[in-house]
C-alpha cells in the first residue's frame, strides 16, 4: 500500500474524538492529510515539469511549502505560489520561504484549493488523493494549453499521462493541458478550400481531410499543448502527395505552415462556427 494511503488511514484515527488525537488534529477539516514529498522526489517532480525561469509554480496544498520554493530556489522558476487550508502549514511555508531566501518570488495563501484560481500556473506539481485530482480536472483542462501537469502518486482517470516515471515507490505522472480543437476547420491554399474534422479526446486526435477532389484520413496526428501536426496523402498530376501540417491553435484559429509538393505555404484555419 501506498504511503499516502497509509497516512491517509493516520489522518482518519486523528479524527476520532479522543483528548489527544482533538490536539493534534489540524483546526480545519482537511480532504487530504498533510504527507510531504520527499526530496528527491520534489526534484524529479520538477524536472519531469522541466520548471525553468520563465514558469510559475502553483503546488494545491503546499503543505511546507517545499514545491513551490525548490521550483524558485533550485530551479529558477519566476514565481512560487501555495495553498493550504491548513493554517499552521501556511505559516511554516512562509518561514520555509524565508529561510531560502525567496520569500519576495514565493507566496503562500491559507484556503481552500476548489475555490482558489490557479489559471495563472504554467507548471502544476501535485500530491492529492485521486479525488480531489478528479474534482480539479475541469479546471486544468481548462487551463491554457500547454500547462504542465505532475502528479505524484494519483493520475486523472481516463485522461492518460503524456508521460510517466516510477521513482522507488512513488509514481510520476506528467500532462500537457491540450488545445481545445474538437470541431471542423477550414481554410485555402493555392486557390483550393480544405477543411478537417478533428474529433478530440483530451490529447487525443483523430480526423479527417476534404479537398475539392480528395476525401482522406489524416496521419500521424499530434496534438501538444496548443501544437498541432498532421499528414494526409492527396492526388496529385503525378500520383499521391504528402500534406504535411503544421499549426499553432489560438482559440478559434490555427496559424499553420503547410508543405506540400515541395511548396510551402502559411495559412491560418479558422474554425466552422
Ligand atoms: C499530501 S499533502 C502534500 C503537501 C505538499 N504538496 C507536498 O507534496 O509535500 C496534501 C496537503 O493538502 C492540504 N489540503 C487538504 N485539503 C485541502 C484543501 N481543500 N485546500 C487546500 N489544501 C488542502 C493538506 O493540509 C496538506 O498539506
Amino acid at each position: 500500500m501506498k504511503q499516502f494511503a497509509l497516512a491517509l488511514a493516520g489522518f482518519v484515527t486523528l479524527a476520532l474524538p479522543s483528548a489527544a488525537a482533538a490536539q493534534a488534529a489540524p483546526a480545519v477539516e482537511l480532504d487530504a492529510p498533510y504527507v510531504p514529498t520527499a526530496t528527491p522526489i520534489v526534484k524529479s517532480m520538477l524536472t519531469l515539469g522541466g520548471v525553468g525561469p520563465n514558469d510559475i509554480v502553483y503546488d494545491l496544498g503546499s503543505g511546507d511549502g517545499r514545491l513551490p520554493i525548490a521550483a524558485v530556489h533550485e530551479f529558477g522558476a519566476k514565481k512560487g505560489v501555495g495553498i493550504d487550508l491548513d493554517p499552521v502549514r501556511v505559516a511554516e511555508a512562509r518561514a520555509n520561504a524565508v529561510k531560502a531566501g525567496v520569500q519576495d518570488r514565493v507566496t503562500f495563501h491559507q484556503g481552500d484549493m476548489f475555490e482558489f484560481d490557479f489559471s495563472e500556473a504554467t507548471v502544476l506539481p501535485l500530491y492529492l488523493l485521486p479525488e480531489m485530482m478528479m474534482r480539479l480536472r475541469p479546471k486544468m483542462l481548462d487551463m491554457k494549453p500547454g500547462t504542465r501537469i505532475v502528479a505524484h502518486d494519483y493520475a486523472l482517470g481516463d485522461w492518460e499521462a503524456d508521460k510517466f516515471e516510477t521513482h522507488d515507490k512513488s509514481t510520476l505522472y506528467f500532462w500537457v493541458v491540450p488545445a481545445k480543437i474538437n470541431g471542423k476547420w477550414t481554410w485555402r491554399m493555392s486557390g483550393k478550400d480544405y477543411s478537417v474534422d478533428l474529433a478530440q479526446t483530451f490529447q487525443k486526435v483523430a480526423g479527417s481531410l476534404t479537398a475539392v477532389d480528395a476525401n482522406t484520413s489524416l496521419d500521424l496526428l499530434k496534438l501538444s499543448g496548443d501544437a498541432l501536426t498532421f499528414e494526409a496523402r492527396l492526388p496529385g498530376p503525378g500520383g499521391t502527395q504528402t500534406m504535411a501540417f503544421e499549426g499553432k491553435v489560438i482559440g478559434d484559429s490555427i496559424e499553420a505552415t503547410v508543405v506540400m509538393a515541395g511548396r510551402t505555404s502559411k495559412v491560418t484555419a479558422k474554425r466552422a462556427p
